[in-house]
């Protein structure tokens, strides 16, 4: 039995010859907040400004931006965000505490569409060992919470944390209660990615058949991937009523991470006849949201991740080609096309003008200023002298490099390693810092290695490189190769990159541009703060 949540629908052309009335789904990303939470994935303000301005031409309803209350950055990022974007509902995560409600509204403050999304465990194992509190506390606090934030913003959303694994009647009652405290959306989360998918479907249908007013709000959930079910377990709630999904691109979040924004999305599309659903999301910007997260927070997608992964459109076996070549559909459920995943296509070669490449970039979608073009020109020349074939992948990663670079406070200007099979790897290296040139030179267990405790040397900065990622670009033997390195100095963990057609020198340039992020972190911890707790 399906459920209508009273939300709004959407009339849509269901490629069938007659037009359906379909109920909406409302896709909450929460990449920003709980996506961030993936070890080792913080993002600057700059870096979160950039992935909002991408969420909303992916046409996500909401977006989650941070949480305010857990540190000075957090606070800023959100408050940036708000500013800026308005294609989306912006929300901010806050405790049912005062102090993070009234930081929550202030990082709001100047967004278009306000959301505060309230949590407080409800399971028996979060009450008695987590919070110590009895189920009447939290109650009382969940509702004196959500009537508070009502007098801030109208919007207020409410999750009560590990609600899997919550008493089924308990859970009821404060679904209830919030609501009738004024809360619009109620989120049921599977945070420790415990239930399954019949399971959590049928929380859903318990919550319909149990609490009375729950047509004056949305049902949506956000469900944990520590099984792998996560999205299944989404779906099933989609199946039983829920209204919206919360989820993150490339399934990125805590620990095994949340349900894959592209997954849940593209079920939902390809098989329209089943769940009889739409969402508001352009599908062909799935591809570029999932490169640039990637790229940002530095954690690969997996080369046979579903729907964006390397291999998700690739067909191997003989067998397999011969029936696509004959009909796509023998093997192939949705067309790359539909996801946006681009064909390699050659862009320009060295004799080619600055007005050619200025107008292939104003196709593939950047506007830069004339400095920046100026600045991006030169290096596709310098790339163009080495590699034969430029490729939009080759400027993408040219660009974005340029639009994310962070001060350098240290640049590389000579690198010289020796290596072979009999001899101790050895580097010499030359920084700049201001005007001053420093050389240093050191052995190690490769030349990457040697190289960047040469760098430690003349910086005083001992890193440890916690991971190391090598990314050919395109195909080719003399394909620019592209590095994400997470460096880990006294407890912090930084991301890292570069490309160069030489892999140990974008080896080493990326291992650097993790020291000026933290250098340039630490620095600006020193005049305003940057750290705290996350939810
Ligand atoms: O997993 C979880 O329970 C959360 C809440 C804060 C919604 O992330
Ligand atoms: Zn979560």
């Amino acid at each position: 039995m399906i459920f209508f949540a009273g939300w709004s629908s959407v009339l849509e052309s269901s490629g069938e010859k007659s037009l359906k009335t379909k109920r909406k789904i409302l896709i909450f990303d929460t990449t920003l907040r709980d996506g961030e939470q993936s070890p080792g994935a913080s993002l600057t303000i700059r870096e979160k400004l950039r992935i909002a301005r991408q969420l909303v031409r992916l046409g996500v309803d909401f977006l989650e931006a941070g949480f305010p209350a857990s540190s000075e950055g957090d606070f800023q990022a959100v408050k940036a965000v708000a500013r800026e974007v308005k294609g989306a509902g912006v929300a901010g995560l806050a405790r049912c505490l005062p102090k993070d409600i009234d930081s929550a509204f202030r990082a709001l403050e100047k967004a278009s569409r306000p959301r505060i999304h309230l949590f407080l465990a409800t399971s028996k194992i979060h009450r008695e060992f987590k919070l110590g509190k009895a189920k009447e506390e939290i109650v009382r606090l969940a509702v004196e919470s959500v009537k508070l934030a009502r007098r801030y913003v109208d919007d207020v959303e409410f999750s009560p944390e590990d609600a899997a694994r919550t008493e089924l009647s308990f859970l009821a009652e404060v679904v209830r209660e919030v609501i009738a405290a004024g809360a619009g959306t109620v989120n049921i989360p599977d945070t420790v990615g415990y239930s399954t998918p019949e399971e959590f479907s049928e929380i859903i249908h318990y919550l319909h058949k149990n609490v009375p007013n729950l047509g004056r709000a949305v049902i949506s959930v956000h469900c944990h991937n520590d099984l792998g079910l996560a999205v299944a377990n989404s779906l099933g709630a989609v199946k039983a009523g829920a209204g919206q999904v919360e989820c993150t691109i490339n399934g990125l979040g805590e620990r095994a991470g949340n349900a894959s924004l592209e997954e849940i999305v593209m079920a939902l599309k390809v098989r329209k006849d089943y769940w009889g659903v739409a969402t508001g999301i352009d599908t062909r910007q799935i591809y570029k949201t999932s490169r640039l997260v990637s790229h940002l927070t530095g954690i690969a997608v997996q080369r046979n991740k579903a729907i964006v992964g390397e291999n998700a459109f690739a067909h191997e076996a003989g067998i397999h080609q011969d029936g696509v070549l004959k009909e796509r559909t023998t093997y192939e459920i949705m067309s790359p096309r539909d996801v946006g995943v681009p064909r390699s296509r050659l862009v320009l070669g060295k004799h080619s003008g600055r007005h050619a490449f200025r107008e292939k970039l104003k196709g593939m979608g950047y506007s830069l200023s004339d400095a920046e073009l100026e600045d991006a020109f030169e290096k596709f020349k310098r790339l163009a002298d080495k590699k034969k074939q430029v490729f939009d992948e080759d400027i993408e990663v040219l660009v974005d490099e340029q639009i994310q670079a962070v001060p350098e406070i240290f640049t590389l200007v000579y690198l010289n390693v020796t290596t072979g099979t009999t001899t101790i790897p050895t580097a010499t290296v030359k920084l700049k810092k201001g005007e001053k040139i420093m050389q240093d030179a050191s052995c190690g267990d490769g030349p990457v290695d040697a190289a960047c405790r040469a760098i430690d040397r003349i910086t005083g900065i001992k890193g440890e490189l916690r991971s190391y990622e090598l990314r050919a670009v395109t195909a080719g033997k003399d394909a620019l190769g592209e590095v994400t390195a997470q460096v880990r100095v006294a407890g912090r963990v930084v991301t890292g990159r570069a490309s160069s057609t030489d892999i140990i020198e974008a080896s080493v340039k990326a291992y650097l541009n993790g020291i000026n992020r933290l250098a340039g972190r630490l620095s600006r911890a020193r005049s305003g703060g940057e750290g705290g707790a996350k939810a």
